[in-house]
């Protein structure tokens, strides 16, 4: 994956120009839906960098509270299709939900970190709504299109929790004791600090990476009407 540095400092210490979002993912783009799923992706990105900029923690928890809707909606709509078809779902209506859940838990524990602000609130319920009816409307229409679009947040999430690990470990951010509820998610050592709840989460993200990419690349799985 390639990716670009995303900051330099000044000679005054801040930082003056932020582009976190990535140029190019690992799974290159093939045809239009791929165009489509990485443009939306791209755009998105774009716009969280200019809401959070280096406000990695919260980027985190407004993202996450998004991230956590298509495993629930592709398990949703693949639950129906196996009712639909009387067709075995091949492990995906489990594997949807188990990332939802995973996101939901990301979300849990960074909102522990960073309280997210009244505003953040209104932001997140507005950007829920559009979101959620948007993404099961293109999983009607593309479920190929659907999970190549995740499949690119994820890189985007990646690339970006990259840069707030590297961050803590300038000591640009402080590497605070990880929240209990994150040491019971992954099971991490009694002393783990925040960097080592950043290296889970990037773990769990590559993981819905490869998935989701994997998913889109499969012809049965995506077709939703036959
Ligand atoms: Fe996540
Ligand atoms: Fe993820």
């Amino acid at each position: 994956m390639t990716e670009q540095n995303t900051s330099e400092e000044n000679p005054q210490g801040t930082i003056p120009h932020i582009i976190t979002h990535q140029e190019k993912y690992s799974k290159h783009p093939k045809g239009f839906s791929d165009f489509v799923a990485k443009s939306t992706v791209h755009l998105s990105a774009g716009i969280a960098d200019f809401l959070f900029q280096e406000r990695y923690c919260h980027r985190a928890v407004v993202l996450e509270t998004i991230a956590a809707v298509p495993g629930m909606v592709g398990g949703l709509l693949q639950h129906l299709k196996s009712l639909r078809f009387v067709r075995d779902d091949r492990g995906w209506i489990h594997a949807l939900l188990a990332e939802a859940e995973n996101e939901r838990m990301h979300l849990l524990i960074y909102s522990g970190i960073a309280k997210p602000s009244t505003l953040e609130r209104v932001l997140i319920m507005v950007v829920q709504f559009f979101f959620y009816h948007m993404y099961f409307l293109l999983y009607l229409v593309s479920a190929k299109t659907a999970h190549r679009v995740v499949g690119y947040f994820e890189e985007e999430a990646i690339h970006s929790y990259k840069h707030y690990l590297q961050l803590v470990e300038e000591g640009k951010h402080e590497n605070i004791p990880a929240p209990l509820n994150a040491i019971t998610y992954w099971e991490l050592p009694q002393d783990a600090r925040l960097t080592d709840v950043i290296k889970a989460t990037i773990r769990d993200e590559m993981h819905h990476r490869d998935t989701n990419h994997a998913f889109a690349d499969d012809p049965i799985g995506t077709k939703l009407w036959s």
